[in-house]
């Protein structure tokens, strides 16, 4: 349940005008009207909380005949429905109008509604028994709300015990809550503590602070002060009390406990019970006692488990969810003074994490869900889209918590490291798109070339792969003296592109030619020849 910030106003279920045409008995009623000169526009209406704006094709009906729409509106923080209408006056929509709960079927204007703008963390403020723990919450005309000190008798409400909204404001201002001796160290400008004891019975704490105490019940009203400062003094508001009061007796408690105690509590102890220091400080609780019991607690869910105390005014009932569950609603509620439980039976729901469908593709555009389970125990598994890797667990678990083991993994790309260049070579290519840095994103391509008299060996160009690394180690440039042709009139052996280091080439000469034997050219480990390629020469020449 979430604070309605705007106003008292929320058109819920425009069923009036969706289901336009609706057989009588629908929330819906149309007057014909003869006159159209003073027709209204559609009417802006919020269909389900959501504003709706001309046009809107849930309202785009004509409205030129319609006099009157009814619709339920969602009233107040709790979302009270009511039934509610506008009516089309001289061209212009009129209302709301709504039906009060009470019931007598006639329409009344709304009056304005009350916002609770901050509350006291020591204050616990109830509207209709639901605790309202934030402030900016709204509240119909009419509404009351209870308030109280969170911890009875420890702290002293300076204010009235409620407040109810009228028409735009509230009739009192919030109360306060003032620390009591416990709290103060003993001084004397302080109120009271008073501590509240049950050794036997049963009681509860009201909404409006009261202690509602079932008949039969004992009380120890435990008034602290210090007692060299003087005594309190006990004082009760109802005619035919009568109650032992005085310090108490054990010897780590008669310096600073000075006790009221009921016995046997009947309905004539109620009453407001004030203790007052010699300075006239008070403090008070007020009780009621009232033979009151509440309907048993029938459970009607599947998992949930209950420990009930009992039935009567103070007893509480306890519920529990097994493993994988938890408790929708309130854990453990109390018999209260109206004859109701604090708050309804819960119910066990099942521990769900939440769906990570929308969120993990918001956080991380890369990422894909390859299984997922949001149910306490079950598994949601990543995966990356191509050219990423998942940085983080592949998998996440739904805890018992509802929340999911760990952060969403995150995808980075898959990066090749830059290739080194060979010696005597470098790469032809060396800028790429999805380059960062100096890494190569997956599928870059690099191309590699030897410079002078070196020759590439292993391959040419490498691709950067998904497992990070390149398809290949870079080649290496090896020396190589190059080919250099035929002599005239003869041939080279062998005959190749490139040689090695260490190789020869051995000329032969056509007949009737002949070279120099001595001369043979030898591949140096730097790439060039010994000596340069002999002639053929004509035998007749030489
Ligand atoms: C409004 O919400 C109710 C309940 O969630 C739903 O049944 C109804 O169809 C909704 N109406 C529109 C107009 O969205
Ligand atoms: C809430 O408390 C009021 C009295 O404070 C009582 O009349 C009413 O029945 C209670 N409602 C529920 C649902 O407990
Ligand atoms: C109360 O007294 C104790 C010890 O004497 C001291 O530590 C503490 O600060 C006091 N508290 C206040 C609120 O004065
Ligand atoms: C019930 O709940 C209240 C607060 O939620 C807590 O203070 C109290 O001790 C609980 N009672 C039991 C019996 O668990
Ligand atoms: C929680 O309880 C409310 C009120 O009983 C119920 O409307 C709602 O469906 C429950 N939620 C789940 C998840 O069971
Ligand atoms: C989800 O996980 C839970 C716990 O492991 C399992 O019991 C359930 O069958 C799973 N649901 C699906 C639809 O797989
Ligand atoms: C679950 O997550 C919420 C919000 O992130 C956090 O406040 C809460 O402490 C977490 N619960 C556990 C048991 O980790
Ligand atoms: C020998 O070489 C010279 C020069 O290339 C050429 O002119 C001549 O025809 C060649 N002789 C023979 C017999 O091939
Ligand atoms: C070699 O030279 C002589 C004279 O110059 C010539 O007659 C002869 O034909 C030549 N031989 C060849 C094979 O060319």
């Amino acid at each position: 349940m979430s604070p309605h910030s705007t106003g008292v106003f929320v058109f819920v279920v425009l069923v009036a005008i969706v289901h336009w045409r609706a057989p009588p008995g629908a929330q819906a009623r149309l007057i014909q009207k003869e006159l159209l000169s003073d027709s209204c526009p559609p009417p802006q209406l919020a269909l389900n909380g959501t504003e709706t704006v001309e046009g809107d094709n849930r309202i785009t009906q004509d409205y030129k005949q319609v006099r009157e729409v009814k619709f339920f509106g969602s009233i107040g923080p709790l979302g009270e429905k009511r039934l509610c209408k506008i009516k089309c006056i001289g061209g212009q929509w009129v209302g709301p109008l709504c039906v009060n709960q009470q019931g007598n079927g006639r329409f009344h204007p709304l009056f304005r509604s009350c916002k609770l703008e901050y509350i006291n963390p020591h204050l616990l403020v109830t509207f209709r028994n639901v605790s309202i723990h934030s402030a900016g919450w709204v509240f119909p005309h009419g509404a009351k709300l209870h308030v109280r000190c969170r911890e009875l008798g420890l702290y002293k409400l300076l204010g009235a015990a409620s407040t109810r909204c009228q028409n735009g404001a509230w009739s009192t201002r919030l109360p306060s809550c003032v620390p009591t001796t416990l709290l103060t160290n003993f001084t004397e400008d302080a109120p009271p503590t008073i501590l509240i004891r049950i050794p036997s019975g049963s009681a509860s704490v009201e909404p409006a602070g009261e202690l509602a105490v079932f008949p039969g019940s004992t009380l120890h009203l435990e008034c602290l002060f210090s007692r060299r400062l003087g005594s309190p003094d006990w004082t009760w508001t109802s005619p035919l009390g009568q109650y032992l009061t005085g310090w108490a007796i054990a010897s780590e408690e008669r310096d600073w406990k000075y006790r009221l105690s009921i016995y046997y509590s009947k309905p004539q102890d109620s009453g407001t019970f004030t203790c007052a220091t010699p300075r006239g400080i008070t403090n008070s609780i007020s009780l009621h006692v009232a033979a009151i019991h509440c309907e048993p607690i029938s459970v009607s869910g599947m998992h949930i488990t209950v420990r009930v105390e009992g039935t009567r005014l103070g007893h509480t009932a306890i519920f529990q969810c097994p493993v994988g569950f938890r408790i929708n609603g309130t854990a453990n509620i109390t018999c209260q003074a109206s004859s109701k439980w604090s708050a309804p039976v819960p119910n066990c729901e099942p521990v769900r994490c939440s769906s990570l469908d929308t969120s993990a593709v918001l956080y991380e555009p890369h990422l894909q869900l390859e299984e997922h389970n949001s149910s306490y125990g079950g598994r949601a598994v990543f995966s990356c889209a191509w050219g990423y890797r998942l940085m983080g667990p592949p998998g996440l678990e739904c805890e018992l918590s509802g929340n999911w083991s760990g952060p969403l993994p995150k995808c980075v790309p898959i990066q090749c490291p830059p290739p080194v260049a060979p010696i005597h070579g470098h790469l032809i290519q060396s800028e790429s798109a999805g380059m960062d840095g100096g890494r190569y994103a997956v599928g870059s391509l690099v191309q590699f070339a030897c410079r002078g008299a070196h020759v590439l060996e292993g391959e040419a160009s490498i691709i950067c792969t998904e497992t990070g690394y390149w398809s290949h180690p870079p080649p290496f440039c090896k020396p190589r003296c190059p080919y250099v042709g035929e002599p005239d009139n003869g041939s080279v052996v062998p005959s190749k592109f490139a040689y090695e280091p260490g190789d020869e080439l051995q000329v032969i000469c056509n007949p009737g030619f002949e070279s120099p034997l001595e001369a043979r050219p030898k591949c140096l480990p730097d790439g060039k020849w010994s000596v340069p390629l002999p002639h053929c020469t004509n035998y007749s020449q030489i």
